[in-house]
């Protein structure tokens, strides 16, 4: 997506990290039940670092992306994090740890050979009690097409979204996101731009199998957030021991 290249450096304007603060105190909550003492922690796919920026008051965190443009975005936020750059399929971060973190970087995986090598890449980052937490953004059970804008005008510049997600097959598991991108830079010039994704839409089933085939047993969580309407759920995977 250009979001995540060229357009990299207007996340923050598209996303702000404040609007991310209630979600990582719920995660939170619900990975110090599984693991009390995490301290030490991998994201997949950490992005603008937004939950990151939450989520390392509590433990030392690694921060991955595939994008270096996004891992730039995240550095000026989290200056005090490591950030390495791959692809969540095959990167080696170096270590293991407590805990592997992916939030919505996971749902635009449309291919279920995919997902599974996420799995046993995360499966290799973890130390012996270590958990996985998915927080992927949609089910098949509960997805419903929708509509959502948004963007925040700060330091002299301006950006605006809307953002439409349908699902025109669905016997497929794949739903398809068109976006409209309105920035305004210092100099009051406006531009337009638009951007597409595909997005992976499998049910829960199938997730718990695929984490089974990588040595994980799977328990859903359900999320209520305060400003979003809708039903989620978090994935927390715990290993199978060996054996
Ligand atoms: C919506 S952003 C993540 C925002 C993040 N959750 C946060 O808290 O700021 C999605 C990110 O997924 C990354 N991404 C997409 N495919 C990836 C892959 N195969 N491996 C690693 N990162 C990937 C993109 O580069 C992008 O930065």
């Amino acid at each position: 997506m250009k979001l995540y290249n060229e357009l990299a450096e207007w996340w923050p304007w598209m996303s702000p990290h404040t609007e991310y603060e209630e979600e990582a105190s719920l995660y939170l909550e619900i990975i110090r039940r599984y693991h009390p003492n995490v301290k030490t922690a991998v994201e997949f796919g950490a992005g603008g670092g937004s939950n990151a920026y939450y989520l390392k008051r509590h433990f030392d965190m690694v921060l991955s992306d595939l994008s270096k443009e996004m891992l730039q975005v995240s550095r000026q936020l989290n200056p005090d994090c490591e950030h390495i750059q791959g692809d969540m399929r095959s990167i080696q971060a170096g270590s293991t740890f407590d805990l592997v973190f992916i939030h919505d970087a996971i749902t635009y995986f449309t291919d279920t050979e995919d997902l599974l090598a996420v799995m046993k890449n995360a499966k290799k980052h973890l130390k012996e009690n270590g958990i996985l937490f998915i927080m992927t953004d949609q089910f098949q059970e509960t997805f419903r097409p929708g509509t959502s804008h948004g963007g925040i005008d700060k330091d002299g510049r301006g950006f605006r979204y809307l953002e439409w997600t349908d699902d025109s097959d669905p016997n497929d598991f794949v739903t398809e996101t068109e976006y409209l991108y309105i920035m305004k830079n210092e100099k009051g010039e406006i531009f337009r731009e638009s951007d597409s994704s595909h997005s992976g839409l499998f049910p829960m089933d199938t997730w718990e199998k695929l984490l089974a085939s990588a040595g994980f047993r799977a328990t859903f969580e359900r999320i209520h957030y305060t400003a979003e309407p809708g039903i989620y759920y978090g994935i927390v995977a715990e290993q199978i021991p060996a054996g």
